[in-house]
């Protein structure tokens, strides 16, 4: 099995580099240095270089603040490049594994989003990834998208590393309770993304579409960084924890508007798998264990820095 992966560097991407090395897998992981998707010609001519049996695409412009201030390049990249790689991987009938983000939802329902409901997104960010859901899907029938949420690892610039650094340095953190998701470990995702491929491989086939692929149990970012710092204090990471103090959102401005309610419900992902994500505090055990040994695998060794 050869599988082409794009933005191998990020937090997704690592960890598939570590998920899809597998007995029989043939991996090229690729970086925006080798593919920038802000030029689609160049995607495009890896895919075609490599002829891959699947491609899995974790490269994307995640940054949810600067896609307001250049929401051009953020559609670029999200956007356009992804239905560029979707129209090669079609002409080429290679199935596609993209990610996209519960961001295309307006955070103004009152229980977790299924895969069918509205969308409407609220910032530049959340708009090019529904262009490239939408483009995707238009071009391409061997697809399948995972939506997922609140991303985090042990990789510097995600809320559990942020939430560790600036936990060493002050003895309160505020943390705004009225916006409410589904923590989802990098890892688990990229499990779930191994095991696409796994059932690809067996049956040549999967059940195409879209599906939301988030870890059980919604919950606000106060509660997410309480967990965090529980789990950091456990591990020895720091001593003592700081203490949580909650906010609203209009204490901490941004940019960009942020959903305030954007659980995903991933029962279509369970049903089609056969199991749940774990639950998110797993992640958050397993990130701060292999912090306080230095063991986080592709990562960098200055993670609380
Ligand atoms: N992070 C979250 O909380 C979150 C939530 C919902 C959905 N998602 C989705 O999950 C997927 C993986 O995100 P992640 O958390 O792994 O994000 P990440 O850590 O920011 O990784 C994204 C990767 O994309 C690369 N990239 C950025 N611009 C690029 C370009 N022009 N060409 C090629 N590669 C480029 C980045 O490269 P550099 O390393 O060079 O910057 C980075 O390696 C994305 O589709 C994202 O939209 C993420």
């Amino acid at each position: 099995m050869k599988i082409l992966l794009f933005g191998a560097s990020g937090q997704v991407g690592r960890a598939c580099r570590d998920a899809l090395k597998q007995p029989g897998w043939d991996l090229t992981a690729l970086s925006r240095k080798r593919a920038d998707f802000s030029c689609p010609e160049q995607v495009t001519a890896c895919v075609q270089r490599s002829r891959p049996d699947v491609v899995v695409n974790a490269a994307a412009f995640t940054d949810v603040e600067g896609a307001e201030k250049t929401p051009d390049m953020a559609s670029m990249v999200n956007g356009e490049c992804v239905g560029s790689l979707a129209a090669i991987c079609a002409a080429m009938d290679i199935p596609v594994i993209h990610l996209s983000t519960d961001f295309v939802f307006n955070g103004q329902g009152s229980r977790a989003y299924r895969e069918d409901d509205p969308v409407n997104p609220i910032n530049s960010y959340g708009a090019s990834k529904l262009k490239g859901e939408r483009l995707l899907r238009a071009v391409h029938p061997r697809y399948i998208c995972l939506r997922t949420s609140w991303v985090f690892s042990g990789r510097p610039g995600n809320f559990l590393t942020t939430m560790l650094r600036v936990g060493a340095q002050r003895t309160t953190v505020s943390v705004v309770g009225d916006q409410v998701g589904c923590p989802t470990y990098a890892g688990d995702i990229a499990a779930t993304i191994a095991e696409l491929v796994q059932r690809y491989e067996e049956f040549g086939d999967l059940p195409w579409g879209l599906y939301h692929c988030s870890s059980p149990e919604p919950c606000s970012r106060y509660e997410f960084a309480r967990h965090i710092f529980a789990e950091a204090e456990e591990a020895g990471l720091l001593d003592p924890a700081p203490w949580v103090k909650k906010i609203s959102s209009y204490q901490f401005p941004t940019l960009a508007a942020r959903p305030a309610y954007s659980a995903l419900d991933s029962s279509k992902l369970t049903e089609a798998l056969g199991h749940p994500l774990p639950h998110w505090n797993r992640g958050i055990r397993q990130v701060c264990q292999a912090l306080a040994n230095r063991a986080v695998p592709s990562e960098s060794p200055t993670l609380l820095n």
